[in-house]
């Protein structure tokens, strides 16, 4: 059966000490885009990786570089990423003043953008903006950590996206086996998964089992 759903596993449930043989594994498994998750301790309470490890990892792979910035005023470090080799950059519309510039930063590096909401955020915040972006990344959890449980509650914003808009409605946070299916349905194409790929020992299993 035809299925188009991407799964993007997120490094930040990697074993970070062998963290480029770990994304060569995943890239074998059938994982389509690798997800980055940046964090800068003040957006979120946590701090990942940034514009080198990117750069460094960048060249054992042919896959797409997602790169999700959890930081305060994203337009800051968009040339950053953008050089180190990110395809899709993510900001969330709750970390910036004005929106329409960090997607204007993104477009003039040449990549594709992303713009995400945090769960307690309405596609109200959004709205003005749609039109102008590639992807729409609805947080199923808080942003800041992976293996937190899934907020059902966020579904409907994905149906209600879906809606409206033609682009990549990429669902993070909390997707397992289970949680995946609702997403699909609700109208998501892209599954970002940290701990339900990296947790697990067959990664090509696990990747499969989410699709
Ligand atoms: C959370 C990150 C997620 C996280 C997902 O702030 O944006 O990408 O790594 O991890 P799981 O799939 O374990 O919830
Ligand atoms: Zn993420």
């Amino acid at each position: 059966m035809e299925n188009k759903v991407l799964i993007a596993p997120s490094i930040l449930s990697a074993d970070f000490s062998r963290l480029g043989e770990e994304i060569k594994l995943v890239e074998k498994a059938g994982a389509d885009w690798i997800h980055v998750d940046v964090m800068d301790g003040v957006f979120v309470p946590n701090i990942t990786i940034g514009p080198l490890v990117v750069k460094a990892v960048r060249p054992l792979t042919s896959l797409l570089f997602d790169v999700h910035l959890m930081i305060d005023d994203p337009v800051r470090y968009v040339d950053q990423f953008a050089a180190s080799g990110a395809d899709l950059v993510t900001f969330h519309v709750e970390a910036c003043k004005n929106s329409k510039e960090v997607i204007e930063k993104i477009r003039t590096n040449g990549k594709k953008v992303g713009i995400s909401i945090s769960p307690g955020t309405p596609v109200t915040a959004i709205q003005d903006v749609l039109d102008k972006v590639d992807l729409v990344l609805v947080m199923t959890v808080k942003p800041g950590f992976s293996g937190q449980s899934f907020m059902a509650e966020c579904l409907e914003k994905i149906g209600e996206i879906r809606k409206k808009y033609s682009g990549y409605v990429q669902v993070d946070g909390g997707i397992n086996e289970e949680t995946a299916r609702g997403a699909i349905s609700a109208g998501s194409d892209i599954l970002v998964a940290g701990t339900a790929v990296f947790g697990e020992k067959d990664y090509a299993e696990a990747i499969k089992k989410l699709r």
